[in-house]
C-alpha cells in the first residue's frame, strides 16, 4: 500500500492507474478506523480496481469549541487495517497541504438543507465538509467514493453537490455497521466511559424502535418521533439534540411516512456528541 501525504503523489499514480484503464474508487475519513470505515473501504475494493482512502482530520468541518484537538487519531492502525482490507494507496496530507496559506475558496450549498439536523448546532460543518470531499474529489478523480448512511445529512448533501456541480462521480452509500450490541461503531465512541457506554444504547434503542413503528404500519412521523424521544428522555445521561423525521433527499421535515423518510437524532451522552438514524419507505 503506498501511503502518500502530497496531492502531487496521488496524481501521479492515478494518472499511472488510469493509463492502465483501471478504475479509482475513493473512501474519504478522518481516521481512528473501525468496522464502518472498512465496510466502506472493503464495497470500493469490490467495486473498483484501485481504492484510495483519505485519512485528514479537516479543521474547517469544526466549530470552535468542537473537538477538533482532541479528535483520536492512530494512523499506523489506520495503515495496517487499510492494507488488511486491499487499499491500494492512503493519501495522508498535512493541513497546510490542504489548505495552504491565504486559502479562501469554499463549496456550499446554499439552501435549507445543510441548516436542518446537525447544521442546527454545527452551522459550517457542512461547508467544511462539501469543501474538502470537493478537494478529495478534485486530487483522486474517482469513478465512485463510498460514504455511510450513519452520517446520513451528509451523504444527502454530497449526493447534491455532485448533482449541482456536475462533478460526475457515483456516490455509493453503504449500510450502518454496529456494535453487537447496536450502538453505531463511531470514532467518537472512544470519548464514553463505562457508564456512558450503557447509556449510549439508548440510541439504537430508539432507532430500533421507531423502525419497529414503521414497520408496523405507524404513518404519523410525529408519533414515532414522540415515541423515541420518550425512550431517550428516561436515560439521565442522554440529553438531546434533536430527533427528527425529514425527506430523504431533501431534509426538510416531514410529519408524515410517505416516499422516503429519514429519522435521524444527535443526543449527547455525558459531552460527547452521538447520531443515528434509519431510512423508511412510505406508501
Ligand atoms: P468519518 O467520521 O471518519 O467517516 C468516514 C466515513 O465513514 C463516512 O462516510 C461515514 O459515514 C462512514 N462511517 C462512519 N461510521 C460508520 C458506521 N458505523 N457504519 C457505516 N459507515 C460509517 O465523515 C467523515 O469522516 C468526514 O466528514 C469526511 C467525509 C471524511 C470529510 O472530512
Amino acid at each position: 500500500m503506498i501511503i502518500a501525504t502530497t496531492i502531487e503523489e496521488v496524481r501521479a499514480q492515478v494518472r499511472a492507474w488510469r493509463k492502465e484503464g483501471l478504475t479509482v474508487g475513493l473512501v474519504p475519513t478522518m481516521g481512528y478506523l473501525h468496522e464502518g470505515h472498512a465496510s466502506l473501504v472493503t464495497a470500493s475494493v469490490s467495486q473498483c480496481d484501485r481504492t484510495v482512502a483519505s485519512v485528514f482530520v479537516n479543521p474547517t468541518q469544526f466549530g470552535p469549541g468542537e473537538d477538533l484537538e482532541t479528535y483520536p487519531r492512530d494512523f499506523d492502525h489506520d495503515c495496517a487495517l487499510l492494507e488488511s482490507l486491499g487499499c491500494d494507496l492512503v493519501f495522508h496530507p498535512e493541513v497546510s497541504e490542504m489548505y495552504p496559506e491565504g486559502f479562501a475558496t469554499y463549496v456550499e450549498i446554499q439552501s435549507d438543507m445543510p441548516k436542518q439536523l446537525c447544521g442546527k448546532t454545527r452551522p459550517i460543518h457542512f461547508r467544511g465538509v462539501c469543501t474538502v470531499v470537493s478537494k478529495l474529489f478534485n486530487i483522486v478523480t474517482p469513478d465512485k467514493a463510498f460514504f455511510g448512511q450513519k452520517d446520513a445529512q451528509q451523504l444527502a448533501i454530497i449526493r447534491r453537490m455532485v448533482r449541482d456541480l456536475s462533478m460526475g462521480i457515483e456516490i455509493i452509500g453503504c449500510p450502518i455497521v454496529r456494535e453487537a450490541d447496536g450502538l453505531a461503531k463511531s470514532s467518537r465512541n472512544t470519548y464514553l466511559n463505562a457508564d456512558e457506554r450503557k447509556a449510549a444504547l439508548v440510541l439504537s434503542q430508539s432507532v430500533f424502535l421507531g423502525q419497529k413503528m414503521a414497520e408496523e404500519g405507524e404513518t404519523d412521523a410525529d408519533k414515532i418521533v414522540a415515541a423515541m424521544i420518550a425512550h431517550i428522555e428516561a436515560e439521565p445521561l442522554a440529553r438531546i439534540d434533536y430527533v427528527s423525521a425529514v425527506d430523504g433527499v431533501t431534509m426538510m421535515p416531514v410529519h408524515e411516512i410517505r416516499g422516503t423518510v429519514l429519522v435521524a437524532m444527535a443526543v449527547y451522552i455525558g459531552k460527547t456528541r452521538l447520531i443515528d438514524n434509519f431510512i423508511v419507505e412510505g406508501k
